[in-house]
This record gives C-alpha cells, structure tokens and sequence, in this order.
C-alpha cells in the first residue's frame, strides 16, 4: 500500500501552518516542512510563502522540479501586482494568509490533489535537436495551442493572438519571444507575457510534463 500523498510546507507562518495542517488532515495528506522533506518525495501539494525572501526563484523552482504538484501561495497583504506575478510564475492558487486554509479546502474538495490530468502530446524522440515550434494541437483544450522548445525545455501556450487571432506559432521565434505574423505582437512563450502591442493582453500557457519519453499536457481537471 503506496503512503499518503504529501502536503509541502514551504511557510513558517504559524497561522498557515496550523491551517494547512487542518486541510491536510480532512484530506488524507501527510503533512512535512519543506526542511524536513526527504528531496525524492513528490509533494502532491505545496504551500508557499510568497512574502518570504525569494519566494518567487523558489517558486520557479519548484515548478519546474514538480511540475505536477499543486502550488498554493499565500500573500499577508493584498496586492495584486504580486498576485498576478505568483500566477504566471506557476503557483495554481493565490490566496491572502488567512483565506488560504478556505481556498485550499474548495479546491482539494473538487477533485484529487494534484494539478490536472495528463494528456499525451508527443514522443521526445520527435523533437530531438529541434528548437521552435515543435508541435501543434487544435483541440485538446478549448483553444488551438503550439509548444516550443526553447533551451533546455518545453513550453505550450494558446496558438492564436489576442488582438485578431492569427497564428503565432507561424511567426517567428528568437530568444524565447514570438512575433505574431500578422501585425507584430510579441509573447514571451514561457510565461504568455504580452511584450509588445497591438495585443493588450498575455497569451495562456500550459503547464507539461516529460515523463518516459512522451511529453504530456497537464490538463485541469
Ligand atoms: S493578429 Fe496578432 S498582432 Fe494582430
């Protein structure tokens, strides 16, 4: 019989703690402090400090080590500069410190602790020694997207631009940035930020994991 799935605490915020400690009883979570982890745990949740001191490097850390844990962050004030910041660095829930405990609790009593279910998108053998658009899916979410591979990684996101729906995946890409071919926005692929007008808003990304030799799509549940 496999343990209980886990419950990260990267907060020393007693208040948080106490609470997280609460939802994770009613869920059937093991509870841990991020420094008494074993590091070859996968947490299937993460509670985080955003107020602490490079909570946002950690953030992306994390994101990247366990792209299929859910992350909840929890800010003492309300600003939602930092709050739209936590989004597009990964964290799936934000919350202000003392609804933390309520938010958590409504999305764990949606569905299972984890941040969406995979869909197959394609063997890494494919993409080998590709950089650019490796890929592109027209319907498993509601909109077309295209992944990139940029680096070391690979990044998916909405395939059509905000300001009058061309496909940015047939412009061009350098440094991670896509222009749209049709009037010239630029998208910054691994986080969906607008760069550059006529578009005024970011393009949605989509989180993946790479897992024997295929790379999925997180898809939310
Ligand atoms: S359609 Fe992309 S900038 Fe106009």
């Amino acid at each position: 019989m496999g343990s209980s799935p886990l419950l990260l605490l990267w907060t020393a915020d007693p208040k948080v703690v106490r609470a997280a400690e609460t939802v994770a009883g009613e869920h059937g979570l093991t509870t841990r402090r991020a420094d008494a982890a074993d590091p070859a745990e996968t947490p299937a949740v993460v509670v985080l400090d955003l107020d602490a001191p490079g909570a946002f490097d950690t953030l992306v850390d994390l994101r990247g080590r366990w792209p299929e844990a859910l992350v909840a962050g929890h800010l003492g004030l309300p600003d939602r500069d930092r709050w739209l910041a936590a989004e597009r660095a990964g964290c799936d829930l934000v919350a202000n410190r003392g609804a933390l405990a309520a938010a958590l609790r409504k999305r764990l009593a949606a569905g299972a602790p984890r941040r969406g279910r995979r869909v197959p998108l394609f063997a890494l053998a494919d993409a080998a020694g590709r950089l650019g658009c490796v890929h592109r899916d027209p319907g498993t979410v509601e909109e077309p997207l295209a992944v990139y591979h940029v680096g070391s990684g690979f990044h998916a996101c909405a395939d059509r631009c905000p300001h009058a729906g061309a496909p940015l995946s047939e412009g061009e890409l350098e440094g991670g940035v896509v222009t749209c071919p049709r009037h010239g926005s630029q998208f910054d692929v691994t986080t969906g930020e607008r760069l550059r007008g006529p578009a005024d808003t970011d393009i949605a990304t989509y989180a993946t994991v790479s897992d024997g030799g295929q790379l999925y799509l997180l898809v939310p549940d």
